[in-house]
């Protein structure tokens, strides 16, 4: 396999607390607190993620993170709370350059010309000069009332080139994509053309139920790193993932809580993970996580690689595509 991007590494997670309920387990070792991008920039592994926290929700649920010492905000334009986010962070009193801040380009804002002021509009919002992590959102170039722009969705070569130019200004510090999945031949369309930087990032639905084995090893072998959205299940899906039978278990063998266990598992594999809450106690129950022993983290990869496919988010039927955006 050609290794298409290099430098991912990460580090020990000292800076995290270890974890509620007490009881270390035998053969604990601890998980890594942060992934090194080709960049050299250090991102969280864990954050907390805003899609679908309300207004007069999220800001409150920003400031209870910092206080628990996330030092990761994963957000987008398009969640519609950025500015709320913003108050948050500045309100917060932590200096921005302890922050990653991730924000997202929507689908109607792909043409070159469009990117910037998309971009500035986040910036402004937001209430910082730089994002630490900026993503193409879908693979798809589509305007409101408007059919899909055929050749920037298969070939995003122009998006990425305003991006890297961005890049160069200095408004965005990595570059990455995301909903690049299930297979990997999307980020090839792209990563074909003479990039001056590499996607760093590729944020995708991955749970319990989605759980993505080929992308996470494809992703591996090629260096680039995944991100986990939605990896309770989201709202949906979040009380059967709790009830997993093997979850339960671990977790009661463990004295951690299902949760725990869960967003543990997914730093185990090797991604960041972005659990979304806004309840004060879920945001500070969501930060403690640590290494699950060996043959527990099997089990539960067994049990989430095994049972009956389920699906996942796929709005090209809501959104008028007469094409799979996944395939
Ligand atoms: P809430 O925001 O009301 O606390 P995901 O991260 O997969 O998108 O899942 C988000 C859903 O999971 C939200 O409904 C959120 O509820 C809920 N949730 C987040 N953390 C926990 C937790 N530790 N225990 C139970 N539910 C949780």
């Amino acid at each position: 396999m050609v290794m298409l991007f290099s430098g991912l590494r990460h580090v020990s997670r000292a800076g995290l607390p270890r974890c509620v309920g007490g009881r270390m387990h035998r053969n604990m070792t601890s998980l890594p607190s942060h992934y090194t991008l080709p960049s050299g920039d250090k991102i969280p592994s864990v954050a907390l993620g805003v899609w679908q926290a309300k207004p007069n929700e999220v800001g409150q649920a920003v400031k209870t993170a910092l206080k628990a010492g996330y030092r990761h905000i994963d957000g987008a334009w398009i969640y519609r709370n950025e500015a709320e986010v913003g108050k948050a962070l500045k309100d917060s009193g932590v200096p921005r350059k302890d922050v990653w801040i991730t924000s997202k380009l929507w689908n109607t804002f792909h043409a070159p010309e469009d990117i910037e002021p998309a971009l500035d509009d986040s910036l402004a919002k937001l209430g910082t000069e730089y994002l630490d992590l900026y993503l193409i959102h879908w693979p798809l170039a589509k305007k409101d009332g408007k059919p899909y722009d055929k050749d920037l969705t298969q070939n995003p070569y122009p998006t990425w080139q305003k991006l890297e130019e961005m890049a160069e200004k200095g408004k965005v510090r990595n570059i990455g994509v995301s909903n690049y999945s299930s297979s990997a031949h999307r980020l090839e369309n792209l990563t074909a053309n003479p990039l001056k930087f590499k996607p760093a990032v590729n944020q995708v639905e991955i749970s319990y139920w989605v759980p993505q084995p080929e992308l996470l090893k494809w992703s591996k072998e090629n260096g680039l790193l995944l991100e986990a959205y939605s990896p309770l299940g989201s709202t949906g899906k979040v009380g059967d993932t709790l009830a997993v039978p093997e979850v339960v278990q671990i977790a009661q063998e463990l004295g951690m809580t299902p949760a725990q266990v869960v967003i543990s598992w997914h730093v185990q594999r090797g991604t960041v993970v972005l659990p979304k809450s806004v309840t004060p106690s879920r945001v500070v129950e969501n930060l403690q996580v640590r290494a699950l022993p060996p043959a527990l983290f099997e089990k539960l990869e067994k049990a989430a690689t095994s049972h009956k496919p389920y699906p996942r988010l796929n709005p090209s039927k809501s959104w008028g595509l007469d094409f799979d955006i996944f395939d």
